[in-house]
């Protein structure tokens, strides 16, 4: 067997897709698989994944979610790195992690793990990969305790007016609302917060509203409680949002360690910059820990 590893192009797409979906997972659908291999917001990415290949036949992948963003005023590019899989009879002899290493090694990008199993931190964290822990840990608040506060502003739903974001937002919320997430801005003293919350189950009945987007913590802090109480009313759910985006703990929030921690390799980014937008994680509709 002489396996190449190489980065997966446009005449690809269709090959990889299938590879995912026979071997890894049916239920995203081969419309889904095609998504992470052709995602719907980049015309031409960098490349549509890493492939390893044998004889001509996909024996070995690694999904590549490109995008570019605007991030204190600058352009980022960034890739959402997911979907490692390799055939049996080829595991164990290097070959995720040349996937891995090879693909995420321009310094221009800032790449991004979500949700990394055991066996893929065994892969992403040690030399030559070296993905760095993101995060492990996130606020949490419940609803209860807080309905007679009224100190702060919310919209969503139909209260939520899109035209007033500020404009680079725009495109993102859209693409992101696209993709089923609820659009929130909340308002205190200290200014506004726009944000966008993932609204799914974890294994448990509760219902997980999940920040994968905020632009103001000190703000979403300020808020948080109370939209917890406004939003999740007469339900087992949780409003939460990762660790890193706080400078110090927030109001009134308990703290949940992430079953499987998020990584990221930056020559550019400080964690607090880097959310979770643009990923396979609404593309797929996966679960996350
Ligand atoms: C996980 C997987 C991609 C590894 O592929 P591979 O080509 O065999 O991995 P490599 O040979 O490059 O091994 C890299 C490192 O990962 C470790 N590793 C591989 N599989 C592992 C597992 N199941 N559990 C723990 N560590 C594992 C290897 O021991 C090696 O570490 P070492 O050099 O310190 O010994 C492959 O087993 C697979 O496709 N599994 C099923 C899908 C999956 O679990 N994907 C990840 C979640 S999306």
């Amino acid at each position: 067997m002489t396996v190449e590893t190489r980065p997966a192009g446009p005449a690809d797409v269709e090959a990889l897709a299938h590879f995912w979906h026979d071997h890894m997972n049916r239920r995203p659908g081969l419309a889904g698989w095609r998504r992470i291999a052709n995602c719907p917001w980049y015309g031409e990415p960098p490349n549509h994944g890493w492939v390893a290949v044998d004889d001509g036949r996909i024996v070995g992948a690694m999904a590549l979610v490109h995008s570019v963003r605007h991030i204190r005023g600058r352009e980022e590019r960034f890739c959402n790195i997911g979907s490692l899989y390799v055939l049996e009879p080829y595991r164990g002899r290097g070959l995720a992690r040349a996937i891995a290493g090879e693909s995420t090694a321009d310094e221009s990008i800032t790449y991004v793990g979500i949700d990394a199993a055991p066996q893929t931190r065994a892969v992403l964290e040690p030399a030559p990969v070296n993905f760095r822990i993101l995060d492990d840990r996130r606020y949490t608040w419940r609803p209860g305790g807080h309905r007679a506060r009224r100190q702060v502003a919310i919209g969503t739903g139909d209260a939520f007016d899109a035209r007033l974001l500020p404009s680079p937002l725009r495109r993102v919320f859209a693409d992101h609302v696209a993709l089923d997430m609820l659009p929130v801005t909340m308002t205190s003293a200290r200014g506004t917060c726009h944000a966008l919350l993932r609204v799914r189950n974890k294994d448990s009945d509760t219902l997980y509203y999940e920040a994968f987007y905020l632009d103001d913590a000190d703000v979403f802090g300020d808020c948080a409680a109370e939209l917890a109480d406004r939003l999740l009313t007469g339900r087992d759910a949780i409003l939460a949002a990762d660790s890193r985006f706080f400078d110090a703990p927030p109001a009134a929030a308990e703290v949940e360690r992430l079953r499987q921690v998020r990584h990221y390799k930056s020559a550019r980014l400080a964690p607090a910059d880097i959310d979770l937008l643009y990923s396979e994680v609404p593309l797929l509709d996966l679960k996350i820990s």
